[in-house]
Formats: structure tokens, sequence, C-alpha cells
């Protein structure tokens, strides 16, 4: 089973020096015919690099500093890579792809979920479904820990070299490894790869001399999933309670607020719609400008929560609350995702919200949920009844001022003292919801988007990932721990 490029991971730096030994051969030999085969060769080369070694078409050493254009070339990558230079750990396979395995293989009582890995974690190709039409997948919303590895693998400044990095990825599929386990009642199973885990990092000399800080970990769920504290709760591993990795900063798709967030980051969740050019980008956003938004004033994608016994019922009151609301009224409409796999099926919940000035976003087991980001995507404003749904959650990737892209309404309110959602969002002039749109369509909506793995290296827009970096790489590593170093 092939995962994309992850697993295929290519062996160590061949691909550039080959390259260049062609080039000087070339030069060596110098006659038309000897140019001709040395051409064929060296484009040859290029090709197998680009097939099997992406990740280091830049970082691989140019060992032949007689060439003056090989050491132009190579002072000017020092140049762009100072200070962002990437270490990914190379961890044993325990830790991320014998997961993926062991879904793949049916060993798991979650066989269904090895199709989520295809195409490096983006999931099958939606084609000819939406413009533009090669950028639509159905992404799961739990991808991330494989999306994110992709990325680093063919990161312009990854380094092997752990003395010198500005950051340390470690790619341990820790979303994936819980998803195995979540209703496992045995506290011992779910924390097996864990204590495994804490044990193999302590061993490594770059994790002890920074003492865990740059050390970046990449949790594709929410905080809850990894956060047990042991003696409290039946849910979720104790990743993020374990001493030794208190340093260490994540990447999760909810934060808990009461912790730094700096250290518990908050990312969007991944959408369907993954472009690889500015022009792919520019499309879309040029088409969810255009949308007449004539359908209905609202709009609500969800599953009503029938089963109260489980979870958090206050959410689920508020839900069906607006489900009733929703239903009764002439200007909302919704879509069951019971009914239709709304997650497999994105372009029918899309083609909804194009049509629609508001979404509502009622928290569903915790307060955040996909639906908003898809709400992004569509330039749809979302109308939120916590904060914790997304103004204390994303904090790198929304605007401070929460009024510039979304309305707000008090949960208590609308749940227990009959507050008119509808009538409410009536009121708004226009003049503010034009803004509102304007906001998330040239601002929010190209920073949520998740690029695709194999992007033009020449895309200027900066998405997720590259807004994560450049976050770490000036404030939230540097600052603080560069006497570390
Ligand atoms: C996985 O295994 C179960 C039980 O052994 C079996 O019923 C099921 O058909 C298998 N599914 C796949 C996709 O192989
Ligand atoms: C975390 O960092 C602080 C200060 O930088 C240090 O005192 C502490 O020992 C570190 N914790 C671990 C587990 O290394
Ligand atoms: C919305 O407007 C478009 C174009 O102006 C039109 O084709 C479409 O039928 C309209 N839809 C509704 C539901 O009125
Ligand atoms: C909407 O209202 C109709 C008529 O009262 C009812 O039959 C239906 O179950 C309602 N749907 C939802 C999702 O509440």
């Amino acid at each position: 089973m092939s995962y994309g490029g992850v697993l295929g991971a290519p062996g160590p730096k061949s691909g550039p020096k080959v390259v260049w030994r062609w080039v000087l051969v070339c030069m060596v030999l110098g006659t038309a015919g000897a140019l001709a085969i040395c051409g064929f060769l060296a484009g040859l080369g290029n090709y197998v690099m680009r097939q099997q070694s992406p990740s280091r078409t830049i970082v691989a050493d140019i060992e032949d500093e007689f060439v003056p254009e090989a050491r132009a070339i190579r002072k000017e990558r020092i140049r762009l890579c100072q200070g962002r230079r990437v270490y990914t750990y190379n961890l044993p396979k325990q830790f991320n792809l014998d997961i993926l395995d062991r879904f793949c293989q049916n060993k798991t009582n979650y066989p269904e979920m090895c199709q989520k890995f295809i195409n490096s974690g983006l999931g099958f190709e939606l084609r000819h479904v939406m413009d533009p039409l090669e950028s639509w997948y159905r992404t799961d919303q739990f991808s991330l820990d494989l999306m994110f590895h992709e990325r680093m693998r063919k990161y312009p400044c990854a380094t092997d070299d752990p003395e010198i990095a500005d950051l340390y990825y470690v790619p341990y599929y820790v979303g994936w490894d819980i998803a195995e386990h979540l209703f496992t009642p045995q506290i011992q199973i779910r924390d097996q790869l864990v204590q495994r885990f804490v044990g193999w990092m302590m061993a490594q000399p770059s994790f002890n001399r920074l003492q865990g800080h740059k050390h970046l970990l990449v949790l594709g769920r929410i905080v809850w999933d990894f956060d047990r504290k042991v003696e409290l709760s039946n849910w979720g591993n104790s990743l993020l309670s374990a001493p030794e990795l208190e340093n260490m900063t994540s990447l999760m798709l909810e934060r808990n607020p009461s912790i730094d967030p700096e250290k518990q980051v908050a990312v969007p969740y991944p959408t369907s719609f993954h472009p690889r050019s500015d022009s792919e980008l520019k499309l879309w956003q040029k088409k969810v400008a255009s949308s007449p938004r004539n359908g209905s004033l609202v709009s609500l994608a969800g599953s009503p929560r029938r089963d109260k016994t489980k979870g958090s019922v206050m959410y689920y009151y508020l839900r069906d609350n607006l489900f009733e609301q929703c239903n009764k009224s002439e200007v909302c409409t919704f879509i069951i995702c019971d009914q239709i796999d709304c997650q497999s099926n994105p372009h029918l919940v899309t083609k909804l919200l194009l049509q629609s000035t508001f979404c509502l976003q009622p928290p569903g087991d915790s307060p955040t949920r996909k639906g908003i980001f898809d709400c992004f995507m569509a330039g749809t404003i979302p109308v939120f009844f916590t904060p914790l749904s997304a103004h204390q959650q994303y904090l790198w990737h929304l605007p401070q001022d929460g009024d510039s892209y979304s309305v707000l309404f008090d949960e208590v309110e609308v749940r227990d003292k009959g507050f008119d959602v509808m009538s409410a969002l009536k009121q708004i002039p226009p003049s503010r919801i034009k803004r509102m749109q304007r906001t998330i369509v040239e601002q929010i909506l190209p920073a949520i988007v998740y690029d695709h793995p194999d992007r033009d290296p020449n895309k200027k827009s900066r998405d997720v990932i590259d807004r994560i970096l450049e976050h770490l790489f000036t404030r939230g590593l540097h600052d603080q721990y560069d006497n570390l170093t």
C-alpha cells in the first residue's frame, strides 16, 4: 500500500548530485553529440529527482564548489533558508507508517479509514464537480498528520543536520494512533505507543540539548483526544500530559483555551479545496465573490442530535433548537448530514453555502467543527454561539476582530430564552454584510487553504502551513528560546 509520497520516501540525496555530475561530464566532453546525450541524461536525472526526491531539490549539498553557478545557488539557498531550516526526525515506522498499515490491512475495527490516506492524506479526487476541476478532494477532517508530513518532505529548507535546524518536526501520526483506540476501554492500550514515543524522544541528543523546545508535533484531531488526565477521564491518550514533552509545540484542530496559545496551537480543519497555484486559488475566489447568494439567507448543514444520552448534552439542545428554527423559517435551508454523507460529498454542502449569506455553526461534540471552514471556503458568513468555536482558537489564521468576519449570538439566549436567530440575522445591514464577505473572500479564504503538496513553487499566496511556519520561525520559537542554541 502506498500513501502518496510518504511511504515511498526517497533514499538519501542522490538526485541533485547525480545531475550535477552529468552536467560536469557534459561540460568536459563538450561535443555536440555528447551534449545531446548529456542533455537527455540530465533531463532524465531531473525527472527521476522530481519523482523520487522532491524534498532534496534545493537542500542537497552541491559539492562541486568549483562550478561558479553551483556556488551562487548554494549561497542564495543558505540566505533564503537562514532561520527557517527544518529537521524531520526519522522516526521508527511503528510511530507512523505501521499505524496506517494496520488500518489498510484490516487489522483494526475501522478498515474504511484506509481510503483517507491516499494522495498523501488528501483522499480521493473529486474531479469534474466544481471549478477549478483539479483542485477538489474528498479530504477527511482528521488528515493533518499525513498532509503535514508530506509538505515537510517537500519543504525547500529541509536539513538533515540536527545540529543546525531552526525547527524539529516529529512525524508521529498520533491522530491516527488514537483513532485506532478511541473506543478501547483499556488505558494501557491507548497509551502504549505514547509511552514508547516518550522513551524514543528522550534518547535523541537534539531533543535533550534543546529540552524539547523548538520541537513540533502535529495532532490531526482536537485536544481532548490527547489530554487525558490519568485519573479523570475515560477518553483519549495522555500525550499532552507527559511531563517529558512539556516544552514541545503541538498543532491541533482545537486547543484548550486555558493553555499557552504558543504551545497548543489551533490550526484550521482541512477542507476539500487544495489548489496548486495562485491562478487556481484566484479562480475559486472569483467564483465565490460573484456567487449571487439568492438561494436562502441562512443555511445549516449538520445532524440533529436525537440521542441526547451521549456527549455534551447542552450543545445538542442548542443544535436541535437551531434545526427547529431553521425548519420553521422561510429564509433558512438545511442539509441533514446523516442522510447525504456531507464529508464524502463536499460539493453538495458547498453548493448550498454558495447560495446563502450566513451559515449557522452550532458546536457538535466540541465547540469547533469542520463546517466553519467549509463556510469560509464558500464565502459565507459564519454565525457562532460561543467564542470557543473560532474567535479563541485560530489566532494565527483569523483576524483578531471576530466581528469583522462573523456573527456571535449567546448560546444560552438561543437555547433557553427563545432568541429568534433568523430575525436577528435579517436585521444586519447590507453594508456590514458586504464588509464581512470581503474580509472572508480576500483575507481569510487564502489563509485557511491547505495547498496541494505538488504545488507550483512560485505560488505567492501563503497557505495554512506557510503561515504556521512563518509564525514558528518568527515569534513562536525563536524569540523565547534562541539562547538555548
Ligand atoms: C475486514 O475484516 C472483517 C472481519 O474479519 C470482515 O468482515 C470484513 O469484510 C473485512 N473488510 C475488508 C475491507 O477486508
Ligand atoms: C522545559 O524548559 C524549561 C525552561 O526552558 C526547563 O527548565 C525545563 O527543564 C524543560 N523541561 C523539560 C522536560 O526538559
Ligand atoms: C439566482 O441567480 C442566478 C443568476 O442570477 C439564476 O440563474 C438562478 O436561477 C437564481 N436562483 C434562485 C434560486 O433564484
Ligand atoms: C421539519 O418540520 C416538519 C413538519 O413539521 C417535520 O415533519 C420534520 O420532521 C421537521 N424536520 C426537522 C429536521 O426537524
